[in-house]
């Protein structure tokens, strides 16, 4: 594992996206595992930079995310594939037919599951996965459990991630109560992994995360047994274990 500290949220930010920038230069026709939240904002802005400079083109580039909350379609504000539209794939030049977020709207949540993972095989696997880190260490919407869930799949959001958020929401109670999410077997199967984390309400869980004992406890605690995954966080984010 690498682990890197940067000063701050941009810089942060930066030397994420040089991982996934680096990965397209080399295989302009590369997949890309993605994922939303507030942390890799930054990063899809310095993504949208490259790409307006020359630097990149995501032409060939195929996505897959992580998650998507189940009952939302991709027109509501607060679904994953909004989130994605806006802050990176309308920005860029991408095909939209090469873009993947699970269907929140499918009535068959087995079917939808077992399609998802089947078109990320299909695809040739994921070259590079973009990792977020949640409060509970959970990765993707895998939560803490008693065991490290394989493939995509539905899951029930526990109440902190609720809570968490329900900050982007009106009312808690609009806040959907599960997600399709791919699984630590998907998140695992990718060829490297890059994880981001930034400010102090981070730190406990980047301790536990990456110097903790790996357990289904501390989802994200399984990277350490990756062959190939970059930490990147800012020096909050560190702050408990420098
Ligand atoms: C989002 C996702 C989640 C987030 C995590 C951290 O697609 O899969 O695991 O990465 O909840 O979210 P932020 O970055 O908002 O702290």
């Amino acid at each position: 594992m690498v682990f890197i500290v940067e000063d701050d949220y941009q810089s942060m930010s930066r030397t994420a996206a040089n991982e996934i920038a680096s990965c397209i230069k080399d295989n302009p026709s590369c997949t890309l595992g993605l994922a939303t939240g507030s942390t890799p904002i930054g990063l899809y802005d310095c993504l949208v930079q490259d790409f307006e400079a020359g630097e990149i083109s995501f032409k060939e580039v195929t996505t897959f995310n992580l998650d998507e909350y189940c009952g939302i379609d991709g027109q509501n504000d607060q679904s994953y594939r909004y989130f994605m539209n806006t802050h990176l794939f309308d920005r860029v030049d991408i095909d939209k037919a090469q873009t993947h977020v699970p269907d929140g709207m499918a009535k068959d949540a087995q079917a939808a599951c077992e399609h998802y993972e089947q078109a990320i095989i299909d695809n040739g696997g994921i070259d590079i996965q973009l990792l977020g880190l949640g409060h509970n260490g959970h990765i993707g919407f895998n939560e803490p459990c008693d065991h490290f869930p394989k493939a995509t799949h539905e899951v029930a959001l526990t109440e902190s991630t609720i809570q968490a958020n329900s900050r982007l929401f009106n009312s808690i109670e609009e806040v959907p109560v599960s997600a399709y999410t791919m699984g630590i077997g998907t998140i695992m199967a990718a060829n490297k992994i890059v994880v981001v984390a930034s400010g102090k309400d981070k730190a406990d869980i980047v301790k536990r995360a990456f110097y903790g004992e790996v357990t289904p406890e501390v989802p994200a605690s399984v990277l350490q047994f990756h062959h190939n995954v970059v930490v990147v966080v800012d020096k909050e984010a560190a702050s408990e274990i420098l």
